[in-house]
């Protein structure tokens, strides 16, 4: 079926298209007497819009939830110089019928090549015990496939398919190379941590047709989460040493680098550190990039306001590329 996406609707455009459920919540209208309507977030992977039911069924109510493809008839409407999507139609689209391609981006390289990067990472490791441990997780096939499926983000930085391991190899470029600058600093359970450190981000976002927090995510974070993963393989498979698991564990832990990013513990190891901040480099330069590559505005000098920057990104450098 014929596709319109989202960054093409124009206001007053009539659609008719297959969209995926983001967020979809059941609100009441100023006048109780009302009743509700469904409030829900689209969207395909050129972008996301809002979208409001007016009249819904008890049916409707219950079919929909969040990861769903809806087939979609309404129309596109200017409100709040927002664009926002009337829905007069929704039907449930049958799994057998979704054409996944439409919905989520996806890193630039293919899920093979990632995953062949990553065992090459593994291979090029040294020292013996952590190389056998890495190797214990990243041969398992389908664990290695999830892997270089699972997005880093929601939003932010790499929230794509294929961006946990994106940002995982970058982060242990980075931090090899700021490895380097020291006699001391051990690369090979930095290149553990590295892969390691967004470990639990597999069980913290669902990645079906949307990228969405999962319960054990809201309700753990991918630091816990990651961190009783790698701690259950490492009692498992006995390969690392009791320091090397209390080592990498800190990795995991502190990887946020403060309190209030959510690190349950500061970084207080070199290797820690350097994990923070290669961590850093990947994440923040990757969210610039994609303001500027996703930024509506094409052709114009400015990006439009970011909000959790707190300002505009100017592309009239290289206003081809953007
Ligand atoms: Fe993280
Ligand atoms: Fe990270």
């Amino acid at each position: 079926m014929e596709k319109t996406f989202i960054s093409d609707l124009k206001s007053g455009q009539m659609v008719r298209s297959q969209f995926a459920v983001i967020r979809r919540e059941v609100s009441t209208f100023r006048d109780p007497t009302k009743g509700v309507y469904l409030s829900m977030t689209l969207g395909d992977k050129s972008g996301r819009i809002e979208a409001r039911k007016w009249e819904v069924t008890e049916e409707e109510l219950r079919s929909i939830n969040a990861g769903d493809v809806i087939l979609v008839k309404g129309q596109a409407e200017e409100f709040r110089g927002e664009l926002q999507l009337n829905v007069q139609e929704l039907t449930l689209v049958a799994e057998e019928d979704i054409s996944s391609a439409y919905f989520l981006p996806a890193a630039k390289k293919p899920f093979e090549e990632l995953g062949q990067e990553v065992m090459k990472t593994v291979e090029g490791v040294e020292e013996t015990n952590i190389k056998k441990f890495l190797q214990s997780i990243f041969s398992n096939k389908e664990f290695l496939t999830l892997y270089c499926k699972a997005p880093a983000a929601k939003h932010i930085h790499h929230a794509y398919l294929g961006g946990l391991a994106e940002h995982s190899l970058e982060v242990n470029k980075v931090a090899s190379m700021v490895a380097g600058f020291f006699e001391n600093a051990d690369p090979d359970i930095l290149t553990a941590g590295s892969l390691l450190h967004d470990i639990g981000k597999i069980k913290e976002y669902s990645f079906k047709n949307a990228i969405n927090l999962t319960a054990e995510g809201r309700l753990t974070g991918h630091i816990v989460i990651g961190n009783e993963m790698v701690k259950s393989q490492a009692e498992k498979t006995g390969y690392l040493s009791q320091e090397q698991v209390q080592h990498l564990s800190h990795l995991i832990l502190s990887h946020h680098g403060e309190r209030e990013q959510g690190a349950p513990v500061l970084p207080q190891t070199l290797e820690a550190a350097i994990l923070h901040y290669a961590d850093l480099i990947s994440g923040k330069t990757n969210q610039y990039y994609t303001i500027l590559k996703n930024d509506a505005q094409k052709g114009e000098e400015w990006t439009k306001y970011d909000r959790l920057l707190q300002r505009y990104l100017y592309k009239g450098f290289n206003a081809e590329d953007f």
